[in-house]
């Protein structure tokens, strides 16, 4: 092989072929197909309650706003008092704002923060209903794609009864918690009738309720008396993110499917190198805001050359490896990370996870993901290298180094990715 210094891989219209391995659990099973006697669901339909706080929110803005789309997206952010001089006049490209009832005297207690989220369904229910479909809760922190929502939720009958979302990534976290809790941050999906019958139950919810201290596990609580439980959620993935520390390992191998929200986006490591955190939350949505379809998705192949394994996390990251390797195995994440609340002993996490190592034949050159642009046939996204591998070639499949590989374009076509059911 000629060696030269911007060796360039080009992994053309690979999506729809490699995509044919991952499939997954028939999903339209679990679905309750919307009728065609109504209109497609929109963003129009969709409402979203932020709660924030004033202290926090001078830095958090820079989180919401990476997504928020002025007059498009609907919505309000709850603050727990009114903002001071410095944060007026309230910017246009962030969410309205509205200051949370306060439950000081009503619940006769003073830590009243969990009831606060709570509560804010019913502020958010009654600020704007009308056309409502889809009542999302969600937290400061975090980052919603919502095209993949309202793709994900048009595919439910939102006239009936459904309470979405995620689990946390930390066993200890789902069982202290619940099972069947939706991990609140990351945004608690409600369905029209069920955020009503929330709204109207509320006073009762927080009384019967009071002793909890945590927004999402009240929730789970009240919906689970309204006779409603946590929807399967095969077909999409809310990054809840109860993890500490580097996470990229995770989303390097996110699972295939659309990509919700990312939470605790203060908690964890900045997720691109030299960039700060809000850099890095608009840095992401660049890749958005061409194309949600694809984020994060992973994308597996192979470059027999040289018996390199590749693995595309859209919009993220790409890897190499220097030997081949199974796809089941490149699907599991490299445990980076930290989980939220250890376990005494493993398992912590929700899924499998991989060592990091320094075996050369099984430590990835990392690319982060650079650029994007649509040059009309298809969308390019480039990766390059962050830092230096800084290990020989693996021997034993080769010795071919890829330590010269700079940059790596991957080319996908421009239309969103069709879901594999
Ligand atoms: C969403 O659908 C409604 C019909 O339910 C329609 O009136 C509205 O224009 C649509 N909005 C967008 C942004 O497509
Ligand atoms: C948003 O809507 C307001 C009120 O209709 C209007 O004054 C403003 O120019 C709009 N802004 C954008 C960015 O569309
Ligand atoms: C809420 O009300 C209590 C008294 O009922 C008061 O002490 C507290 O300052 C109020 N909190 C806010 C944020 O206004
Ligand atoms: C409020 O709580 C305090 C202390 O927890 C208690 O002494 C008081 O009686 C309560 N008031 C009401 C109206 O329940
Ligand atoms: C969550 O709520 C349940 C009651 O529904 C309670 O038993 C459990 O202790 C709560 N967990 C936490 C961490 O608050
Ligand atoms: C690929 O690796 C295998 C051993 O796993 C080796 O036998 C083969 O020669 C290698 N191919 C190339 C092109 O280096
Ligand atoms: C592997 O390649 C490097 C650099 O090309 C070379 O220095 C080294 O001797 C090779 N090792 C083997 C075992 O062939």
């Amino acid at each position: 092989m000629v060696l030269s210094a911007a060796f360039i891989l080009y992994f053309i219209a690979t999506f729809s072929l490699t995509l044919k391995h991952f499939i997954s659990p028939p999903y339209q099973y679990i679905l309750s197909p919307l009728k065609s006697t109504v209109s497609p669901t929109n963003l129009s339909h969709l409402v979203f309650g932020i709660i924030g706080s004033e202290k926090a929110w001078h830095h958090r803005k820079a989180y919401i706003e990476s997504w928020w789309k002025t007059n498009v997206t609907r919505g309000f952010l709850f603050l727990d008092k009114k903002p001071k001089a410095a944060l007026l006049p309230w910017p246009e490209t962030s969410p309205p704002f509205r200051v949370s009832e306060n439950l000081t005297r009503f619940l006769n207690r003073s830590g009243v923060r969990a009831q606060r989220m709570v509560h804010g369904i019913m502020e958010v229910f009654n600020e704007d209903h009308e056309d409502l479909r889809w009542l999302i809760m969600g937290d400061d922190d975090s980052i919603f794609f919502v095209d993949n929502i309202v793709d994900v939720v048009a595919g439910y009958d939102h006239r009936k009864y459904y309470y979405l979302g995620g689990h946390s990534e930390t066993v200890v976290s789902n069982y202290l918690f619940s099972f069947n809790q939706a991990f609140g941050g990351a945004g608690i999906v409600l369905s029209y009738p069920l955020a009503k019958a929330l709204a109207n139950d509320m006073k009762n919810c927080l009384r019967r309720y009071a002793f909890l201290n945590s927004a999402d596990n009240t929730t789970r609580a009240c919906i689970s008396d309204l006779g409603v439980n946590l929807s399967p959620h095969m077909g999409n993935h809310q990054a809840i993110i109860d993890l500490h520390g580097d996470i990229s390992g995770l989303l390097s191998s996110h699972p295939v499917s659309p990509l919700l929200s990312l939470h605790h986006f203060d908690m964890v490591d900045p997720i691109f190198p030299s960039m700060n955190r809000f850099e890095s939350a608009r840095h992401l949505m660049k890749a958005a805001n061409m194309d949600q379809s694809r984020m994060l998705q992973q994308t597996i192949c192979y470059h027999r050359r040289t018996n390199w394994s590749v693995s595309v996390s859209w919009g993220y990251s790409a890897q190499i490896y220097e030997r081949i390797m199974p796809r089941s195995y490149l699907q599991i994440p490299i445990a980076t990370f930290q989980p939220w609340i250890p376990s005494p002993k493993p398992p912590n996490f929700m899924f499998n996870t991989r060592q990091p190592s320094r075996d050369p034949c099984e430590a990835p050159h990392v690319f982060s993901f650079k650029s994007v642009e649509n040059n009309g046939d298809a969308i390019v996204t480039r990766y390059t290298q962050a830092r230096r591998r800084a290990l020989p070639a693996c021997v034993s499949s080769g010795n071919h180094s890829a330590d010269f590989l700079s940059s790596i374009r991957v080319l996908s076509p421009a239309k969103k990715r069709i879901e594999v059911l």
